[in-house]
């Protein structure tokens, strides 16, 4: 009978359309508690068989940071940056990952990034990466809580000093600039440069107008 309530209840919640899912309104504290706990206990679970390989060697966290850089940084802060502002508009918002490397296990570390985290905006991995460059990502994030800026960005120096680039797995072949293509550094799309104050934008005809600056190619 009080089963019958509770389900009753949290249907009625459901589609009289109450629950604000905005990304910028807090969960209700149960709603938060439901889902930490759930995700927590499944990561602890589903980790639970994995076989830790040796982490730790100079090459594999120089592969590590070099991946690291490319594919989490615009979400996960790297030391010595500010969040981005995609990861400051997420819900939830994507941790700096010390507080991970203190509390997880490196098992779980490496499940969470294999296979990631539903509905929480946290991708998996698994299918476009080996397992190498996920521990490696692993062993990197395993250091967090001692690197400085400086170790970070020293490491990322290296890294490249050495040719070991994004995708280090090896598909990168020899080519020894392995620069990330991925980099989310901001371009700032959506910026409106005031001399297109136009009137006539009514037939429709692309506005484009390349302000100029383009040499001509015959003449
Ligand atoms: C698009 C944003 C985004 C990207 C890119 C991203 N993550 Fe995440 N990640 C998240 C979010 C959001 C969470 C939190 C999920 C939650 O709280 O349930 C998360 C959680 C995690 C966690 C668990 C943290 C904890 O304290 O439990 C780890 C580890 C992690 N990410 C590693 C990575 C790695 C490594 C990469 C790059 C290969 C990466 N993430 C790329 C958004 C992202």
């Amino acid at each position: 009978m009080s089963l019958l309530i509770v389900g009753g209840a949290a249907a009625g919640v459901i589609y009289s359309g109450v629950y604000n899912v905005a990304a910028t309104s807090d969960h209700w504290p149960i709603t938060r508690w439901a889902l930490q706990k759930t995700v927590h206990r499944s990561v602890e679970r589903q980790a639970s068989g994995i076989d830790v390989p040796p982490l730790g060697s100079e090459k594999q966290l120089l592969a590590g940071a070099v991946n690291f850089d490319a594919m989490c940084s615009s979400c996960h802060t790297p030391p010595g940056a500010q969040p981005s502002a995609a990861a400051q508009g997420m819900y939830p918002e994507p941790p700096e990952l010390t507080h991970a490397a203190r509390e997880k296990s490196p098992g779980e570390i490496f499940w969470v990034i294999k296979h990631g985290i539903k509905a929480s905006g946290m991708p998996a991995w698994g299918a476009s990466h080996s397992d190498d460059d996920l521990w490696a990502m692993t062993a990197f994030i395993a250091q967090l809580p001692d690197m400085t800026p400086a170790d970070y960005r020293q490491m990322l120096q290296t890294a490249q000093a050495s040719g070991i680039g994004h995708g280090a797995g090896g598909h990168h072949g020899e080519s020894g600039d392995g620069h990330p293509a991925e980099d989310a550094n901001g371009q700032d799309h959506g910026h409106n440069d005031g001399d297109e104050q136009a009137p006539g934008h009514r037939d429709g005809s692309a506005p484009h107008s390349d302000s100029g600056s383009r040499p001509h190619a015959h003449g």
